[in-house]
């Protein structure tokens, strides 16, 4: 027997916009979405097609928007067409050579903070804005278990866990400012994921479950904090890591 999606967790009608849509959490996010019923606006510096295809295989109204999210008149553009209804920031990046020995360590490290922390904090605030207009909106961004521990293992950069540390403090501060707009500010916290950003890091034998999260697993407990499901939800920060943190 076929069941419909509950109204609570349907996306029907409603606009998502998923950053870091070419790979990883960002496309498994999208393909959630899609199957929520979102349309959809994929964005990422890297070309999109397998994601835009694989969601307009799915039935989905798709958009991309290929750019820079460090570019600020690209990232205003995200908000000046139509209504956008939820945003799942899932770009950004970890550099895995050691940094101590990285002769452009200042460089890479104001590149981390530009990429992980100016820009979630942008696109929290023109978000915020836009959906304030409308009296109501979802934002979520991602964290990481990093921010919480200074990471799974000496392996993770301290410029990368600063990062995310950053932005589980961003959330907390936006989301006391969005909330008075109707507009919800969440993340998720993940443990290590396979996806192209830990390719050749196994660090499964060495966690809880003796693997590593999936994509999707991050993807679902995403587009929950895009709908009317967390419709309470605010400044939370959710732990998706398998057990590899218990706080
Ligand atoms: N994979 C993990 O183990 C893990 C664990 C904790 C947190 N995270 C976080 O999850 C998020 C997604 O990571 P992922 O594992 O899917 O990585 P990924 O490298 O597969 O995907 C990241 C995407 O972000 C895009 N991106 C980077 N900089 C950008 C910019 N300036 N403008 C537009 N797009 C940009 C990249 O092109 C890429 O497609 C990141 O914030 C990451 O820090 C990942």
């Amino acid at each position: 027997m076929s069941r419909q999606i509950p109204a609570a967790l349907s996306m029907d009608g409603k606009r998502a916009i998923v950053t870091g849509a070419a790979s990883g959490i960002g496309k498994a996010t999208a393909i959630a979405l899609a199957d929520l019923g979102a349309e959809l606006v994929l964005v990422d510096l890297s070309a999109m097609d397998a994601t835009r295809d694989e969601v307009q295989a799915m039935g989905a109204t798709c958009s991309v928007m290929q750019g820079d999210l460090t570019d600020d008149a690209f990232l205003a553009s995200l908000f000046a067409g139509p209504r956008v209804h939820a945003v799942a920031h899932c770009a950004g990046i970890l550099m895995r050579t050691p940094w101590d020995e990285d002769p452009n360590w200042n460089e890479r490290f104001h590149r981390m903070m530009d990429v992980n922390v100016r820009v979630p904090l942008q696109i929290t605030q023109a978000a915020m804005n836009h959906m304030g207009e409308h009296g109501s909106g979802n934002i979520v961004l991602v964290g990481s278990v990093a921010g919480k521990t200074g990471g799974t293992s000496l392996n993770t950069p301290p410029d990368y866990s600063a990062s995310k540390g950053a932005v589980h403090a961003l959330v907390k501060w936006m989301s006391r400012k969005a909330i008075s707009k109707g507009v919800l500010v969440n993340a998720v916290a993940p443990g290590p994921v396979e996806t192209p950003m830990t390719r050749g890091n196994n660090m499964g034998p060495n966690l809880p479950r003796g693997r590593m999260g999936k994509a999707e697993e991050l993807a679902w407990p995403i587009a929950f904090l895009c709908t009317e499901g967390a419709g309470n939800m605010s400044g939370a920060i959710l732990d998706v890591n398998g057990g590899a943190f218990v706080g």
